[in-house]
């Protein structure tokens, strides 16, 4: 299976449980719907949705933005039909199940605004396929997203360095790193640290939002080697550091 393919089957698996385990992500979507709500956007923007999940970023703005039409897609058939079973009975809302490097829109479509919380970190070329996305803007509108960045799990990978291991979490971008990627892109970041009551907790949760497929190329710790880790990850408080970046990206001209 492809690694899309496993990025896929392990977010299906957790639709069911994920908004169990999902307080980053709540938090982060609420943060990326302030600063959508503060868009110069038109009264009543056509908005498309990438790796929507269980629809958290949707709840978020819902009462700050008037849409006219919001189609919700994801990756996942499973997380998009969550998402219909939360908001299917809005007006003017559509899922569709789709890779958000592959969109399935005729060349002529456009939207005024097009979003994404947490799912971009996912994507197999970041830079080229955020600029194809851009370009399906209509004239005035904005991509708004949040991606993981460089510091997230870094307790996590210091724990496999200290006992000679690499960790199988994926490399992520520097915020600076980001902006460079795309003309007239503005990159905030934020830290937050989630305290765990213990290691396995931590992989528990990772597990619970469908988010543990190693970085290419990476083979799962033996059980003996896991266990060590664990201890040195506890040993250090059991906590760990997500690194969220928000970017915003205007149409380009
Ligand atoms: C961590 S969840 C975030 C979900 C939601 N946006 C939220 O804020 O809770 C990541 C989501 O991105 C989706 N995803 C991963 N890769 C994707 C891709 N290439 N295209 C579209 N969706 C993708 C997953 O299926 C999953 O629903």
């Amino acid at each position: 299976m492809t690694r899309k393919g496993q990025v896929r089957e392990a977010f299906g698996l957790a639709a069911a449980t994920y908004d169990r385990h999902a307080d980053i992500q709540r938090h982060v979507a609420r943060r990326l719907a302030g600063v959508v709500a503060g868009l110069p956007l038109p009264p009543r923007p056509r908005v498309l949705e990438i790796g929507c999940g269980t629809g958290f970023l949707h709840e978020a703005l819902q009462p700050r933005l008037a849409y006219g039409e919001w189609i919700f897609s994801d990756l996942s058939p499973d997380m998009a039909a969550r998402a219909r079973e939360r908001f299917g009975a809005l007006p003017h809302t559509r899922y569709v199940v789709m890779d958000g490097e592959q969109p399935c829109f005729g060349l002529d479509v456009r939207f005024d605004l097009i979003v994404s919380s947490l799912s971009f970190q996912w994507f197999e070329r970041l830079g080229e396929s955020v600029a194809a996305l851009r370009r399906m803007l209509a004239p005035g509108g904005w991509l708004a997203f949040t991606t993981m960045a460089r510091d997230s799990f870094h307790e996590w990978r210091q724990a496999h360095r200290q006992l000679g291991l690499e960790a199988a979490t994926p490399a992520y971008p520097a915020p600076a790193d980001l902006a460079a990627l795309w003309p007239g892109a503005r990159v905030d970041e934020e830290h937050i640290t989630q305290e765990y009551q213990s290691g396995r907790d931590f992989l528990r949760q990772l597990k619970g939002i469908g988010a543990q497929v190693p970085a290419p190329g990476r083979q799962p710790l033996t059980p003996g080697a896991l266990a060590r880790v664990i201890r040195c990850f506890e040993d250090h408080g059991a906590r760990s550091t997500y690194h969220v970046a928000t970017c915003r990206l205007p149409a380009e001209r």
